[in-house]
């Protein structure tokens, strides 16, 4: 295992999401977003820590592009914070929030890093979400526009747009459980949700083709679902259902087969789906030239009667149990199993062949305690982590899937949404008080690892 090459041209990068880093929150006429709103209700976020200052990027930006470029970084994962483009979500765009990321986007290039942009990394400008939200139909219908906007400004020089980033949790934490903004608790609102958020990827994606994008995608946090006993018929019935709500659902209507009919019927048993318009299957069918896939920890399931469920798979109480993560845990309290990675990729590349993947997110929170000799941070289980997984992604290329780049999470510390800033996934610290930025011994493991295309 010692030579672990990857492929010519693998892409090797970071991300980050704008409410996670950008802070700025009011200025250059940015409009509020859910995440404003959401991280200013008592209790939702730890410490009612917000966004509003995060890393300090929009003034910092110049200094962590140089950062990325010190470390070797071919691609940069960022997202375009919609209320800072439409403010209000609708009117006109503001042209002072286009050209951060216009003067973002120069400084990458110059840097000889590609940069690769999310058009929502959840923050809905509150405006919309105050007519509706994702459970309504018009804001599918603005995504679209803004995309445009966006598209409109940076399309001269980015070559790679995704759409959405994980519209599970936009959709199930965001509505269903409640955990993530708007904070909404509702079944029905969240299938809602998942319908508008994935219609609002077709249109922009037609839209943007139009527009001459080239290369098209979206990002999904798909999980690797496993039986607590692979013997045992009920834990197979549970696992079908919490792939169905979580990976199929989004899968099989992204890649032309439509909802599939386990999954509607499931849905159907909780909120009559007449959100699901004629034509809207196809309009969601949008052909992709990417899939971004995002992998943390694996799902263990057992089909239990009585069982607790989930929140964020709705329906799942009284069948389902989530069991509790076992084994060595991240700092998330997220259970550490690399093979998943592997599972997961082969499974996507069996099912959907031809479509070519990128791991858009991978990483690790850990608490950083232990200081190197140069008062950095000795981060070595997040270099464990890291390696774990590269080599897991590896596996997968060798049994033939097309995966074309690995997107650390995440280059900077950030707001890491309703824990606030005390989970660190950065390869880089951030002290949050100076916001200075210190690499940790990962970034030098990573940009080792760039420089010979393995391990
Ligand atoms: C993903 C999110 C990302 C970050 C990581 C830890 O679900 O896309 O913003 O919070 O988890």
């Amino acid at each position: 295992m010692s030579n672990v090459r990857f492929p010519e041209g693998f892409v090797w990068g970071g991300a980050t999401a704008a409410y996670q880093i950008e802070g700025a929150a009011r200025e250059d006429g940015r409009g509020p977003s859910i995440w404003d709103t959401f991280s200013r209700t008592p209790g939702a976020v730890f410490q009612g820590h917000t966004g509003d200052v995060a890393c300090d990027h929009y003034h910092r930006y110049a200094e962590d592009v140089a950062l990325m470029a010190e470390l070797g970084l071919r691609a940069y994962r960022f997202s375009v914070s919609w209320p800072r483009v439409r403010p209000d979500g609708t009117g006109p765009a503001e042209p002072r929030g286009l050209d951060f990321y216009d003067r973002l986007t120069d400084a990458l290039l110059d840097a000889g890093i590609d940069p690769i942009v999310t058009l929502y990394h959840w923050d809905l400008p509150q405006a919309l979400e105050d007519r509706g939200g994702w459970t309504v139909r018009e804001t599918a219908e603005h995504f679209a526009e803004y995309a445009l906007a966006v598209h409109g400004r940076l399309g001269d020089r980015v070559r790679t747009w995704t759409t959405l980033n994980e519209p599970w949790c936009s959709a199930y934490l965001g509505y269903g459980s409640g955990v993530h903004a708007p904070g909404r608790r509702d079944a029905g609102d969240a299938f809602r949700a998942v319908h508008h958020l994935l219609l609002g990827h077709g249109l922009a994606a037609r839209a943007l083709r139009a527009a001459g994008a080239e290369t098209l995608g979206i990002t999904l946090n798909l999980a690797d679902v496993q039986p607590a006993d692979a013997g045992s018929a009920a834990d197979a019935e549970a696992v079908r259902l919490v792939d169905g709500l979580h990976n199929r659902i989004f899968l099989d209507p992204l890649t032309g087969g439509g909802y599939p009919a386990d999954v509607l019927a499931h849905v159907s048993r909780i909120v009559a789906p007449d959100f699901v318009r004629d034509g809207d299957e196809k309009l969601i069918a949008a052909p992709l030239d990417l899939l971004g896939l995002n992998y943390y920890a694996p799902t263990y399931v057992a089909g239990r009667a009585g069982g607790a469920g989930g929140d964020a798979w709705p329906g799942t109480a009284g069948t389902v149990e989530f069991l509790p993560p076992a084994g060595p845990l991240t700092d998330m309290g997220w259970s550490i199993e690399p093979a998943g990675l592997t599972r997961l990729l082969e499974r996507v590349a069996s099912d959907h062949p031809g479509l070519p993947l990128m791991i858009t997110e991978n990483g690790g929170a850990f608490p950083d305690t232990g200081l190197d000799e140069r008062g950095g941070v000795a981060d070595a289980d997040r270099v464990a982590y890291l390696d774990g997984h590269l080599r897991a992604a590896h596996e997968a290329i060798a049994r033939g899937v097309d995966l074309r780049g690995y997107l650390v999470w995440s280059v900077l510390d950030n707001f890491e949404w309703a824990e606030g800033y005390r989970k660190r996934f950065g390869i880089v610290h951030v002290d949050y008080l100076t916001q200075r930025r210190t690499p940790k011994r990962s970034a030098r493991w990573y940009q080792e690892v760039i420089a010979r295309n393995g391990l």
